[in-house]
């Protein structure tokens, strides 16, 4: 069966609650998932399909006016090294470019190297550290960030064309 990515179902938020308890120290609960997902409007949130409905991989993020902050990034621990991360996070990034933002900016674990790959391999920089920014051990954060630079793109699609 082949995997696709499609906007989140209200029954897919079961299977992330749990995902988010195997993948983080501070999960979202349930609830919180629910609510983001069923009020939230600036809420944006996507799911890596298996193809008969079972989550491998999800991805999310807030409007902000022209800002998109990605919320929450994760891949099921049976199913990493795939390449799952990137088409999720790819995903993810093709629709903040699609709503018009002009930037996308997140925060990592100073030490999840891992997360930050994927997040370099997509032109997101390192913007600087906010200290003891997480609860459980007070570990540090590293703010990163990208910029959408519609006009650059306009004109090298216009090129490629007039080549
Ligand atoms: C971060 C995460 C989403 C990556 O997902 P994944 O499906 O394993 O990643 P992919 O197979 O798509 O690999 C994408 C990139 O991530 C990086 N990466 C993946 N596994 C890696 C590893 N073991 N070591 C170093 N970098 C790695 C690489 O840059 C890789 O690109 P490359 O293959 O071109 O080198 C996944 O590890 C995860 O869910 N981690 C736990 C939750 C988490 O930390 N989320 C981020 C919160 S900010």
């Amino acid at each position: 069966m082949a995997e696709f990515i499609r906007p989140i179902r209200k029954e897919d938020v079961p299977q992330i609650a749990e995902i988010e308890k195997l993948c983080f120290a501070m999960p979202w609960s349930e609830e919180s998932i629910r609510k983001d997902v069923e009020e939230n409007v600036v809420a944006c949130w996507l799911v890596l399909d298996d193809g008969a409905g079972s989550v491998l991989a999800y991805a999310a993020m807030w409007f902000v006016l022209d800002e998109a902050h990605v919320c929450n990034v994760a891949v099921h621990p049976d199913h990493r090294g795939k390449g799952y991360g990137k088409a999720i996070f790819g995903a993810l990034v093709d629709t903040a470019k699609k709503n018009s933002m002009s930037l996308m900016e997140l925060e990592v674990r100073r030490s999840n190297t891992v997360a930050q790959n994927l997040y370099h391999s997509f032109g997101f920089i390192d913007v600087g550290y906010r200290k003891r920014y997480y609860e459980d051990n007070k570990e540090d954060a590293l703010l990163m960030f990208k910029e959408f630079h519609y006009e650059d793109e306009a004109e090298e699609t216009q090129n490629a064309e007039d080549a």
